[in-house]
């Protein structure tokens, strides 16, 4: 408890310092968090027949994040992940992978995402 009290007084006396010391007051920006690993922005897929597989569905999962998606039979968990690969493209709405909407991606480079983002189907 004491070593931490200790700790945190130095860290104030450390800013009030640099503060003395730097010749312009104005705030430093922060460093900008890095771009979600996967990132779904009001995703809407759509199959043929008109049956829903995903509805409006919003998303990030950041680097080192460790997240479950649960949820009833039909509730569209398969058609996530085949939109992380490109086998099912949305209708409206993005799926960015490391901040890169993968809708830009040319044909010819979708076997490169896949080999980055690995999937295991449940068959
Ligand atoms: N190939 C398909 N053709 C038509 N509808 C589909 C197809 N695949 C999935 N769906 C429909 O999309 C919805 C979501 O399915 P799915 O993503 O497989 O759900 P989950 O994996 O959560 O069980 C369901 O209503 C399902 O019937
Ligand atoms: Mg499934």
């Amino acid at each position: 408890m004491a070593t931490r009290t200790r700790a945190r007084q130095k860290t104030r006396a450390d800013e009030t310092r640099s503060d003395e010391t730097r010749s312009d007051a104005t705030p430093q920006p922060r460093p900008e968090r890095p771009a979600p690993i996967v990132e779904l922005r009001g995703t809407t897929v759509i199959y043929p027949g008109g049956h829903i597989g995903l509805e409006r569905a919003s998303l990030d999962v950041h680097r080192g994040e460790f997240t479950f998606l649960v949820g009833p039979t039909g509730c569209g968990k398969s058609t996530f992940i085949k939109t992380l690969i490109r086998e099912v493209e949305p209708a409206e709405g993005q799926v960015l992978i490391a901040g890169r909407d993968i809708a830009t991606l040319s044909p010819k480079r979708i076997p490169y995402l896949r080999r980055r983002v690995g999937t295991v189907f449940q068959d």
